[in-house]
């Protein structure tokens, strides 16, 4: 399966409804738009149910205001036997001056499931270009020191909640 067939690309345009009393779009509404858009990604790359597994470490960088045009751009890096790595970068427009900012860059991973929740194999990535490769060694990284944090995770979470 080539990147380029499940790339994602849309823009919205902010609302009074989307933004925080600071007339900035809401973090959690524009996580909620990556979401949406990545789960696009992840149903165009693997055709079966999908699941968020994780969301790595988000940073706003700039704030996006009321009267913005959001682009959010999604894109699978790199796969295993049942998971995608997405790539989401996030850019600012002002409407009027057309002046453009990167907003956020983020990786989320989407897990396939069968009927009953269980991770089902999908289609694994094909790289075409130099670029494409980089990203799949980058995101081959990034999967092991995931799984790592999620292992860790796991074991604080038996160590420290109690329920
Ligand atoms: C993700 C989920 C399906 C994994 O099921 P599981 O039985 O724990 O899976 P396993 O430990 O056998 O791992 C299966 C695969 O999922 C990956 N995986 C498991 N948990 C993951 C997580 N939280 N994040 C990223 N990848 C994860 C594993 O690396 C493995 O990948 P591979 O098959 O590509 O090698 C399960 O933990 C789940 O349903 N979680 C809740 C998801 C959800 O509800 N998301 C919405 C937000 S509330």
């Amino acid at each position: 399966m080539k990147v380029k067939d499940s790339m994602v690309e849309i823009s919205r345009l902010v609302l009074p409804e989307d933004t925080n009393v600071v007339n900035a779009l809401y973090g959690g509404r524009l996580v909620g738009w990556m979401d949406n858009i990545a789960s696009i990604t992840a149903y165009k790359h693997s055709r079966k149910n999908i699941v968020t597994g994780s969301i790595d470490s988000l940073f706003f960088i700039s704030p996006i205001r009321l009267g913005d045009i959001v682009t959010i751009r999604s894109f699978v890096t790199y796969t295993t036997r049942s998971t995608m790595e997405i790539e989401i970068d996030v850019f600012s427009e002002n409407a009027i001056t057309g002046d453009k900012k990167i907003t956020t860059q983020a990786f989320f991973t989407y897990v396939a499931i069968d009927g009953d929740g269980k991770p089902v194999e999908i289609n694994q990535i094909e790289p075409e270009n130099d670029e494409e490769m980089k990203r799949y060694k980058e995101g081959e990284i990034r999967s092991a020191e995931r799984l790592k944090r999620l292992a860790e995770t796991k074991e604080r979470i038996k160590a420290t909640l109690k329920i």
